[in-house]
């Protein structure tokens, strides 16, 4: 028994699995990095203070959930809960909305909410997103969903839906609020849901409770009172995402966890995946460069779960176990073990993944190893087939074995691996 154990909520991730999460990541950015996005790595704690702001005071990320602590230096910190805030910070701090706009950046890493654990809900939890800022173009709305739409797509991922809707602007929001808070103030609320439907109405309208449900049926929604001008940018933007091939349902009565979306919002979610099966969001924020202290510039972007997308692609089936080796080689006797370590290295620099058995063991042993490292190929060697020049051949998948000179290994393991299936 170990002495410790990993923080409760904490998702882990080792080989074999580490290679498909590692693989899920490449793919949720690859799109991105293939749109001009570049990449940024930005630290994992920030101030307190710019979580406050940036993501907003009512909402449970930064009020129930955020790891806060006072640094040796009296600093209030958290770790970041989520990275549009601290990407926005950068821009500002380091003058990108002074360049060419808009600035389109990417990000990937750890993210901490401390949440009530279960399947598919961590407290550390991986993001892959973008953010895309200075740019008020409805082109741009749809290059940011299309990009995480083709993102789950590349993977393979079928089993999920794109959700879609505009949450107007300053101009029309808050007469949508008031109406809102009217119809609220109507309904038989428990104590909790009046002082939230007091503070950020829109939640109410999450509440999994059929009770509340029953009496949200006729609540206004947001579509009702967008302006001409977000009526107009929502238009633009659906006709480019249709333009660009992607599919979504509309989502009126959409909420988001975050306070800062405006206008273009949307969640990919999983069919499979039960209670948190969101796999993604994210949407446009006009306010927030400014109230973070930068210029008046809107921005639009998405976090992508990876730790969900793998869950989402584990529940589809599709998520292969790769091979940590092609190649296993089996010294047997000390001359071989000598010839083993530099034929590993010839291999490894011809891009064969390559692994060897260590310690000295016996044949048998050795082999066993072989066949658990997954590789396709061994290649056994002993004092015979130093002395001959030859080493032997085995084809773990199907037994056969052959004797192939040591001069064409290199050459003859590569033309066996291109017909590998394994
Ligand atoms: P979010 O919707 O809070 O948005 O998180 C994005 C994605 O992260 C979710 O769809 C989900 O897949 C994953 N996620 C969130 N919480 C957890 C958790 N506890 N365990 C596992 N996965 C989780 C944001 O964070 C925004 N910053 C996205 C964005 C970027 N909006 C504009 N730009």
């Amino acid at each position: 028994m170990s002495m410790f154990a990993a923080p409760k909520g904490v998702r882990e991730y080792l080989p074999p699995v580490s290679a498909q999460f590692l693989a899920v990541r490449e793919a949720l950015s690859a799109p991105a990095r293939n749109a001009g996005y570049g990449y940024v790595e930005l630290p994992v704690f920030e101030d307190l203070g710019l979580f406050v702001r940036g993501v907003g005071e009512s909402t449970d990320v930064v009020s129930k959930e955020m790891y806060a602590f006072e640094d040796r230096g009296g600093r209030q910190i958290a770790l970041r809960p989520e990275g549009t805030a601290g990407v926005v910070r950068s821009v500002i701090e380091h003058s990108l909305d002074r360049g060419p706009l808009p600035v389109k950046l990417w990000y990937a890493g750890p993210f901490f909410r401390a949440e009530r654990p279960q399947h598919g809900r961590y407290r550390q939890l991986q993001q892959v997103g973008v953010e895309a800022i200075g740019s008020e173009d409805p082109a741009l709305d749809a290059e940011v969903v299309a990009l995480a739409d083709e993102a789950f797509r590349s993977l393979g991922l079928e089993r999920y839906t794109l959700h879609l809707t505009s949450l107007g602007c300053s101009a029309c929001r808050p007469a949508y609020r008031e109406a809102l808070q009217r119809f609220l103030n109507g309904l038989d609320l428990d104590e909790p849901t009046r002082l939230r439907a007091a503070l950020n109405p829109l939640r109410v309208l999450d509440d999994k409770r059929e009770s509340v449900q029953r009496q949200l049926v006729d609540a206004p929604l947001m579509p009702q009172y967008w302006c001409a001008d977000c009526v107009e940018h929502y238009t633009a933007t659906r006709s480019f995402l249709a333009g660009l091939g992607v599919a979504w349902t509309e989502a009126p009565r959409m909420v988001r966890g975050l306070d800062y979306y405006t206008r273009t919002t949307f969640e990919f979610a999983h069919d499979l995946l039960g209670a948190q099966s969101g796999i993604g969001g994210g949407g446009r924020y006009d306010g927030l460069m400014q109230s973070l202290g930068g210029q008046e510039l809107s921005g639009i972007g998405f976090g992508l779960g990876t730790d969900r997308t793998l869950l989402a692609l584990q529940a589809e089936g599709k998520a292969e176990p790769a091979a940590r080796c092609d190649v296993f080689l089996v010294p047997v006797g000390e001359p071989a073990r000598a010839f083993c370590s530099r034929l590993a290295g010839r291999l490894r620099a011809s891009a064969i993944r390559t692994d060897m058995a260590f310690g000295g063991r016996a044949l048998k042993g050795a082999m066993k190893a072989a066949d658990r490292s997954g590789a396709r190929l061994a290649v056994i060697v002993g004092d015979q087939e130093l002395d001959s020049g030859e080493v032997v051949v085995k084809d773990l998948l199907g037994g056969e074995q052959r004797s192939v000179a040591v001069d064409l290994l290199v050459e003859d393991l590569q033309r066996q691996l291109q017909g590998g299936i394994r």
